[in-house]
């Protein structure tokens, strides 16, 4: 009799490309076995009328990044990785940001030692490239793909962030050098400082006006000169939180051109409008995230990206910060102007539960499509599949079982991460995930923690689009 350490019964799998109806027999963390009459196991879980999938993959989260001005974000690795698990996750990959006159090892080993011990899902760090000096470009960066940081992030805009086109071009001779791909934060820096000093000038200084100050024009214009760059560097390049049809439709002009220009768009941009951040009392600060949230139209156009495979992750951009703070020494997104309502909102745990009700629910996109965009792109892009991102005889066994029927308004403490509200506070959603394993351990059981912290850092191979 073959003998496995747990067997998962009756439940309906789902990969990216397959839906079929068989046990799961694993192994020592990872799936041996598919079939049926499998053996016997320690541990059987019963997943009849539920879906049996890969566990999410979220590939764009910032966890105890640095945020200026002394602002600290909402999450550790332990509370990011605990909302993750919650909502059906296995895995996160967060960045190291480089600091300015710090040693980008020095900072990657902050990161690390901030992360052992502490996590809940597996992690895997991106770089933050925020100063592309001859030591990073020629010396750091090779050696770090070398070791499995394979992906690097850029971005266009921010103060102490904001890259030259000339220093972009050189971070994309060494993805070019390297094979590792290059993520761009794509917003046109001095649109938005020109438009943000005529607001405050002319005292529109509410959360409302961060919108007005980022628009669609700034947000095209920089997709489209980044694609531009990456075509004449021969590059892939992944446009990160596309938030409309204006930037989505250059991804997908690039790509009809034959480029390997990805996108990814994120909760914020399929659920909230411009109108979001038009509430009283500062209240409208709980939705500044860049790029903005903008309207019905643009919504529309997200979806359509993500059916029309013009987008091939969906994640969440998980970039929390408190909206009050309980010391009142600092009150991160409740200050004056927008110019200083720190950029990002939580949605690591929301996200999945989200797009399975918008999404598969309603119609929009089918359950093989959930699996794509919410776990195997990811893998597939940043260097992990086969070993994670599906279900397959030898991958980890990272699994999350999905109540297809069950019905939650969604709360803040559902999701249980750092801040102290979600944006999509609520929201009425069916599906949810009532069980998440990580190699095989389960993590989570009926929105209950196991307390296992087994989360480890994963070291990439190149990206499957390199
Ligand atoms: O507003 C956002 N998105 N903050 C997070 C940082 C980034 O640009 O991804
Ligand atoms: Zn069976
Ligand atoms: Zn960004
Ligand atoms: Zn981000």
């Amino acid at each position: 009799m073959t003998r496995f350490d747990t067997i998962i019964t009756g439940g309906r799998i789902s990969t990216a490309s397959d839906t079929f109806q068989c046990d799961i027999g694993i192994r020592e963390g990872r799936i041996a076995a598919l079939g049926h009459d499998l053996g016997i196991a320690d541990e059987t879980i019963d997943a009849t009328g539920k879906w049996v999938l890969p566990g999410g993959i979220d590939s764009h989260v910032h966890i105890s990044q640095p945020s200026g001005e002394g602002v600290v974000m909402a999450d550790d690795f332990e509370s990011a990785t605990r909302s993750a698990a919650l909502g059906g996750n296995t895995m996160v990959l967060p960045f190291c940001l480089q600091e300015s006159g710090v040693p980008l090892r020095e900072s990657l080993k902050d990161y690390h030692a901030k992360a052992e011990g502490s996590c809940h899902t597996d992690v895997s760090f991106h770089l933050i490239i925020s100063d592309p000096t001859e030591q990073v470009l020629g010396q750091d960066l090779p050696a770090l793909v070398h070791e499995g940081y394979t992906s690097f992030k850029v971005f266009m805009t921010y103060e102490g962030l904001a890259l030259s086109d000339l220093e972009l071009l050189k971070v994309m001779a060494v993805a070019r050098e390297t094979r590792a791909l290059v993520m761009v934060h794509a917003e046109n820096y001095d649109v938005i400082r020109y438009l943000t000093d005529q607001l405050e000038q002319a005292g529109r200084t509410a959360p409302f006006f961060h919108a007005t100050s980022r628009p669609v024009i700034a947000e095209r214009e920089a997709t489209y000169r980044a694609i531009s760059l990456a075509e004449l560097s021969e590059v892939p390049l992944m446009v990160v939180h596309v938030s409309n049809r204006e930037a989505m439709e250059e991804i997908r002009r690039a790509r009809q051109k034959g480029l390997r220009i990805f996108g990814e768009t994120c909760p914020q941009y399929l659920t909230l409008t411009e109108g979001d951040l038009e509430g009283l009392n500062m209240e409208g600060a709980k939705y500044v995230c860049s790029p903005p949230p903008r309207d019905h139209e643009s919504q529309q156009a997200c979806w359509e990206g993500l059916q029309q495979g013009v987008f091939d992750v969906f994640s969440s951009d998980h970039c929390p910060f408190r909206y009050d703070d309980p010391q009142g020494k600092l009150t991160p997104k409740g200050r004056t102007s927008f110019r200083w309502v720190p950029n990002g909102i939580p949605g690591v745990g929301a996200r999945l539960p989200i797009l399975f009700s918008e999404g598969v629910v309603k119609g929009r996109i089918d359950i093989n499509r959930f699996v794509a965009l919410t776990a195997t792109n990811h893998a597939r892009t940043y260097g992990l599949y086969p070993k994670k991102g599906t279900i397959a005889v030898g991958a980890d066994a990272d699994i999350a079982i999905w109540d297809p029927g069950a019905k939650n308004r969604l709360t803040h403490a559902m999701l249980n991460d750092g801040a102290d509200y979600t944006p999509y506070e609520g929201m009425e959603l069916t599906g949810w995930p009532v069980l998440t394993m990580l190699r095989g351990q389960t993590i989570m059981r009926d929105g209950v923690l196991t307390g296992i912290r087994a989360g480890a850092h994963v070291a990439r191979r190149i990206s499957d689009h390199a």
